[in-house]
């Protein structure tokens, strides 16, 4: 059984909720992830001057980040429709052909986790991406044979937490490929006050910052500890979130002030006191901490590695004096 988490970057059903209510809708309101909205832009001015649809789009990056959302503002920009759909959602070659047999030109197909659409399925995009058909058998045995279907142009946007498990056909096929990267303080703070603002909640600037700097770069997890906190600060305090009133929750909330959980805490505890810091291999750090290797590798390790807490290395993972300081670990001797 997997450890039971308090905090976690899916989306549950209380955050789809938040998320549908709280998501930006244009380029200008959505926050950070510069690059990749200027680019972003200038594909879909250009796009539109020409009168053309846009490029096939692929994201990439730890779940929460804005993924969906860009699709969705990548719909609205060009002024077209949005279809959702997502990997594990198709099962048959037929259900994909049907789905792109129903778009209009210039919809939008959004695909998420499209990195587990199994293999027939994604045979079927191959064409419809490239040439903008699909093949369809007709008849069985020796006496069938295939005939092309022409599509409407349309714009395939692919998200995915797993780039790596994408086949080599389909990658290639996307002409605009995006890594969304974790949010700074600073933009996260934007995002937080952009939200109260939309849920009617008072807080004052070192209350944002607080929280700002415990959601993980993460705006989903943004969003969900600002209503945890807005709680908290209604039954314990006036209603406000202060900047004390953002600690003491998020200190019950076990999120420190890194914004590492319990279960970043534990990763990092077992590699000190069970590997000796590393390296250790992560199938089995997986399994000493009773965690899907999957899970600890595509939402714990990235943000783990980007704040210096582990390094990667061909042997395996190693923690960093940071990570057994902020545990409060004896620094092993120098040399
Ligand atoms: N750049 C952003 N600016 C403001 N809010 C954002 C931004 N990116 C994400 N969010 C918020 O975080 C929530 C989760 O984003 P989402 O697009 O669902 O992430 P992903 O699809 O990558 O898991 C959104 O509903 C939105 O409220
Ligand atoms: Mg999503």
């Amino acid at each position: 059984m997997p450890t039971k988490r308090k905090i976690n970057t899916d989306a549950t059903p209380e955050d789809v909720r938040l998320d549908h209510s709280l998501r930006p809708r244009y380029l200008t309101e959505y926050i950070g992830q510069e690059k990749t909205k200027s680019n972003l832009k200038v594909y879909i001015d250009a796009a539109k001057f020409r009168g053309d649809t846009l490029d096939h789009v692929l994201f990439y990056g730890p779940p929460g980040l804005g993924k969906t959302t860009l699709a969705g503002i990548i719909a609205n920009e060009m002024g077209t429709n949005i279809k959702v759909t997502s990997g594990p959602a198709i099962e048959k070659p037929g259900e994909m052909a049907a789905i792109l047999n129903n778009l209009e030109t210039g919809d939008i197909l959004f695909v998420d986790e499209i990195h587990r659409l199994n293999r027939q399925v994604e045979e079927v995009l191959y064409p419809a991406m490239e040439d903008f058909a699909i093949d369809i058998i007709i008849g069985k045995g020796a006496a069938s044979r295939s005939i092309r279907l022409d599509l409407p142009h349309f714009t395939l946007v692919g998200a995915t937490t797993r780039p790596g498990m994408l086949t080599a056909p389909l990658r290639d096929r996307f002409g605009v490929i995006d890594h969304l990267e974790y949010y700074t303080p600073e933009e996260l703070y934007e995002i937080i006050i952009r939200s109260a603002d939309l849920l009617d909640v008072e807080i004052d600037n070192e209350g944002a910052m607080q929280l700002a700097k415990r959601s993980r770069g993460t705006p989903r997890l943004a969003n969900r500890l600002l209503k945890r906190v807005r709680d908290f600060a209604q039954v314990r305090y006036d209603g406000v979130i202060t900047g004390e009133v953002a600690r003491d929750a998020l200190d019950l909330l076990d999120v420190d002030q890194y914004g590492l959980e319990m279960l970043d805490r534990k990763i990092l505890e077992t590699m000190i006191t069970k590997f000796d810091g590393g390296p250790v291999g992560l199938d089995t750090l997986a399994a000493t901490i009773g965690e899907d290797s999957g899970t600890i590798e595509d939402v714990y390790e990235p943000y783990l590695l980007m704040n210096g807490f582990i390094t990667r290395t061909p042997r395996g993972r190693l923690v960093t004096p940071l990570a057994i300081r902020h545990l409060g670990y004896p620094l092993p001797d120098a040399q």
